[in-house]
């Protein structure tokens, strides 16, 4: 993010510490249960969102090198992602042209050739097949017509994009895919940070359930009253819509000793002060935290049930720092877990069970739940549904 647009958002925050007041919605929003439910409309989630849509899948240093892979089937369909020996980004259906069997396990690594467990088939990190194992024996087959099939993808600002989709003629464009938040993306310099650690969470939720967890800080004084809840000031954000795109940020609670101790309000640490909460349409949270930065992929595993792909990446003052003193970075999910999984989760599958359960027609999304509003019509937007409307008091 720009210094400009950081003084201006910790203006906003100074202010809303001192008056009480948050970014506010024009007024509350109700939004069906049957949105969390329903069989159909998470068929047409699926197509959509998650095989037309360019979706958000990491930074670029998850491929480090030239040679490099990352295998990842969260979209449902088994991706492997490479950086080929020129260091460019690809991506591919990681289904073998013989008989469909993944290639590669998920997970990483680096070498220039994979070989298919089933027969041993042989591709490049280009996806070519260059070998097919007794090969004379098999019959006679043109390997470049065999190859592994390509998916759009792209890579900018240090972030990767793909389309799960081997049918897709798309191609990716990845400012338009930001729109107004390209800014953001190109200026925290994500290109420089290193890949720390991933692990995925499971939970009886809708996944866009999962997503409304990351989407209010009314919550923090209530239910992480022991956790998070005394590092931020509780119901206080900025709005800011970019398209189908959301930023909010939050102030931590050290904000105004810090402000005392940092007289030149230019000199402020911006990151010190705030968490940044993005959505990146349809399916992503990026948070830009203290010394990291958090990429969580919500994905349905039928209505009411999700994965939520969680990786955490370092800035390079941070990397050194773990390095030097051995903290093995999986130590943070300890943490992020007792808030993440233990509450928000909770909460929110007792909000799917109510909804299956058929107890309330609606959920209500308040003035001060302004992301909520956000999020539930970019989806809506995204499927030509009719948009909720905001009811005035
Ligand atoms: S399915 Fe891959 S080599 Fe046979
Ligand atoms: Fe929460």
């Amino acid at each position: 993010m720009r210094k400009d647009e950081q003084l201006r958002l910790l203006d906003i925050l100074e202010d809303g510490i001192a008056t009480g007041r948050t970014a506010f919605a024009d007024g509350v929003m109700r939004t069906p249960a049957s949105d969390f439910t329903c069989p159909d409309l998470l068929a047409q989630e699926q197509d959509v969102f998650f095989r037309e849509t360019p979706l958000f899948t990491g930074l670029s240093c998850d491929l480090p090198e030239p040679g490099t892979y990352w295998a990842d089937s969260q979209t449902g369909l088994p991706i492997l992602m490479t950086r080929d020996e020129d260091g460019e980004f690809r991506a591919f259906a990681n289904a073998c042209r013989h008989r469909g069997a993944q290639v590669v396990p998920d997970g990483r690594g680096e070498r220039p050739r994979v070989s298919c467990p089933f027969h041993a088939w042989t591709y490049n990190m280009r996806g070519d097949l260059v070998a097919v194992n007794r090969a004379d024996s098999f019959g006679g087959i043109d390997k470049g017509q065999h190859g592994l099939v390509e998916l759009p993808s792209a890579e900018k600002y240090g972030t990767l994009w793909v389309i799960p989709n081997p049918r897709s003629r798309e191609t990716i464009d990845v400012d338009a895919c930001f729109g107004e938040l390209a800014d953001d993306m190109e200026n925290w310099g994500l290109g420089a940070y290193q890949h720390a650690a991933t692990q995925v969470l499971e939970a009886d939720v809708n996944w866009k359930l999962a997503i409304d967890t990351f989407g209010e800080n009314y919550h923090f004084p209530v239910l992480h009253r022991d956790t998070l809840g005394p590092g931020f000031h509780g119901n206080l954000q900025t709005h800011d819509v970019m398209g189908l795109n959301y930023r909010m940020v939050f102030a931590r609670s050290n904000f105004q000793e810090v402000a005392k101790a940092v007289p030149d309000r230019d000199q402020w640490p911006f990151r010190q002060m705030t968490l940044c909460v993005y959505f990146v349409y349809p399916n992503t949270i990026f948070l830009v935290d203290m010394g990291v930065v958090d990429v969580l992929r919500m994905f349905p595993d039928g209505t009411g049930r999700s994965r939520t792909a969680h990786s955490v990446y370092f800035t390079p003052n941070a990397a050194d720092f773990f390095r030097r003193t051995g903290t093995d970075p999986r130590e943070r999910f300890a943490g992020f877990n007792s808030v993440v999984q233990s509450e928000d989760y909770v909460m929110a599958a007792s909000t799917q069970a109510c909804a299956e359960a058929g107890i309330h027609e609606h959920f209500l999304f308040g003035r001060n739940e302004p992301a909520l509003h956000h999020y539930h019509n970019a989806h809506r937007k995204g499927l030509g549904r009719p948009l909720l409307q905001v009811e005035n008091s």
